[in-house]
């Protein structure tokens, strides 16, 4: 007896399908499966036997063959259980409907339960644009799955389930979908904290504004974790598509939450900087997504900078560039995106007072080098804003002066954001940071008096081609805030005060 039954695969986040052919012959009795399994495949013929036999079903004395097709394609994990259980089933002629349009993903226990797994909404999108009606997925991923239209969710929770629902005893009703409500704000953390910072305040609303990677230096205490923390609270609501986009990466890593099936927020993520490479930029046997992807369409915060491995730290400069990681393995290549927005926080020494108003730094000139160089000028050129955090004075700290709140700041990063979108409408551009170098021109012009500063500021920090395309960039973005199409001379003015730390910092080193 033969059947034949649809599942996916997964290999970092490229989903693809897999026909699971069973054969079952008069012969020796053993249960065999070829195809490119890997050992966690070959052992879910241990699972299935026994779950048959939890359903009070004899497992056939004939030779079984099951191929996972196409066999050229590796497969690993236990997402094809479900699918092989079902076609046995099938072959057996226990289940009679017909199942063309079906798919099947889901891991089988000993005792017939059916167990989540991971990366489960790449795989139900590549079943709806492969034309599949029903997937049948573990209970506990329906949720996650009803997320796609499209397509019918039945969230199975045992064998026994399955088999009255496609035996027609018992139906298992179909995921209702799910339709994710505006994005709630309601961070804890809030910008009305900080007393004074102005300055401070005014650059992150100009990075959250247009994408651009920020670097806050000063000294300890100063509040730069403060700050950073509190950028959640202003960051633009996720568009769907750039959702999607973020809760793959996430469903992949298992790393969703089984109550908000689909992430409306942008990611914030803050590694400790004892962060390996791999944990960082991503990989591992089986390439699995770092901080860097796992924060897609969000921000990444490092905090103590300094304090990272230099070469962790160096990993991420292509992939900050290009917005994507590619990791190859010898089991294959996957590139996961990792379009962000990095916030870094260090001190400018180590002892942290180097260029404080008031306290003398104790550290030796060469101790201030090696300890700045850990930051290389490649990786400080990919910061757009270097905000410089003054000690807080006494008056701020000490003021009843209510501050301004993070709802206010988001209202003008949000106007500032709705021009971007009009601007980039018919491309794959979602803010300023990300205009390519062949669009700068036409997206950022200027006016002469704006074309005479860039030219002089270049000409005077001795800037590179990448620290210029970035300076334009972060005037875009204040002239949005400005709501002017034109950038003029005070946007450039602005914008160029924010590379002058390399000048006091990093200068002669
Ligand atoms: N502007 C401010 N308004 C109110 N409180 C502040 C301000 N700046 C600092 N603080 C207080 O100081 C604490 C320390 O700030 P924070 O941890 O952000 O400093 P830091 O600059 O990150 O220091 P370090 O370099 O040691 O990491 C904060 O938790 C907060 O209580
Ligand atoms: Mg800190």
């Amino acid at each position: 007896m033969f059947a034949k039954i649809g599942s996916l695969g997964l290999f970092g986040l490229n989903a693809f399908p897999v026909d699971v052919e069973i054969d079952i012959s008069r012969g020796n009795p053993q249960f065999d499966i070829v195809g490119l399994p890997d050992l966690v495949v070959k052992e879910s013929r241990e699972r299935i036997r026994s779950a048959l036999r939890a359903c009070n079903i004899e497992f056939p004395t004939a030779s079984v063959m099951v191929n996972l097709a196409p066999a050229d394609t590796k497969k690993s994990g236990s997402v094809h259980d479900l699918a092989i259980f079902t076609a046995l089933l099938k072959a057996m002629g226990i289940v009679r409907c017909p199942l063309d349009d079906s798919c099947f993903i889901g891991e089988v226990s000993l005792n017939g339960d059916v167990r989540s797994i991971n990366g489960v909404l790449p795989m139900i999108l590549k079943a709806r644009e492969n034309g599949i009606k029903s997937v049948f997925v573990p209970a506990d991923n329906a949720f996650e799955a009803s997320v796609v239209d499209g397509v019918d969710i039945y969230g199975v929770s045992s064998g026994n389930q399955l088999i009255d629902h496609l035996c027609g005893e018992s139906l298992i009703p179909v995921q209702p979908r799910y339709v994710p409500a505006d994005t709630e704000y309601n961070e804890i953390l809030d910008f009305s904290d900080v007393k004074g910072q102005q300055s401070a305040k005014k650059a992150l609303e100009i990075a959250a504004a247009g994408g651009h990677n920020a670097l806050l230096i000063g000294s300890p205490g100063s509040g730069k974790s403060m700050l950073a923390k509190r950028m959640p609270s202003i960051l633009p609501p996720l568009t769907f598509s750039e959702s999607l986009e973020t809760t793959n990466i996430h469903s992949i890593s298992g790393l969703l939450d089984s109550k908000t099936p689909l992430i409306t927020k942008r990611p914030f993520r803050s590694p400790h900087h004892t962060i390996s490479s791999a944990g960082l930029a991503g990989g591992g046997s089986i390439p699995r997504p770092g901080e860097i992807s796992l924060a897609h369409n969000g921000l990444l915060f490092l905090d103590e900078l300094a304090e990272f491995d230099k070469r962790t730290l160096e990993i991420m400069r292509q992939p900050l560039e290009d917005r994507q990681v590619t990791i190859s393995r010898a089991s294959g290549t996957v590139t996961y995106p990792c379009s962000i927005m990095l916030i870094g926080a260090m001190n400018p020494c180590p002892c942290g007072y180097f260029g404080h108003p008031k306290r003398k730094c104790i550290c030796g000139h060469n101790q201030v080098k090696n300890y700045l160089s850990k930051i290389s000028g490649p990786l400080l050129d990919r910061f757009d804003l270097h905000i410089e955090v003054a000690p807080v004075e006494f008056d701020d700290i000490s003021s009843e002066h209510t501050e301004e709140s993070s709802a206010e700041i988001r209202k003008r990063v949000q106007a500032a954001r709705a021009i971007q979108s009009e601007r980039f409408k018919d491309t794959t551009i979602t803010c300023n940071a990300m205009i390519t170098a062949d669009k700068l021109q036409q997206m950022c012009p200027m006016d002469d008096d704006a074309k005479e500063l860039l030219k002089n500021v270049f000409d005077k920090l001795g800037l590179s081609a990448r620290a210029y395309d970035r300076i334009l960039k972060v005037a875009r973005t204040i002239a949005d805030l400005d709501s002017c199409d034109i950038i003029s001379k005070r946007h450039i003015a602005a914008a160029a005060q924010y590379r002058s730390l390399d000048r006091k910092y990093w200068s002669g080193n």
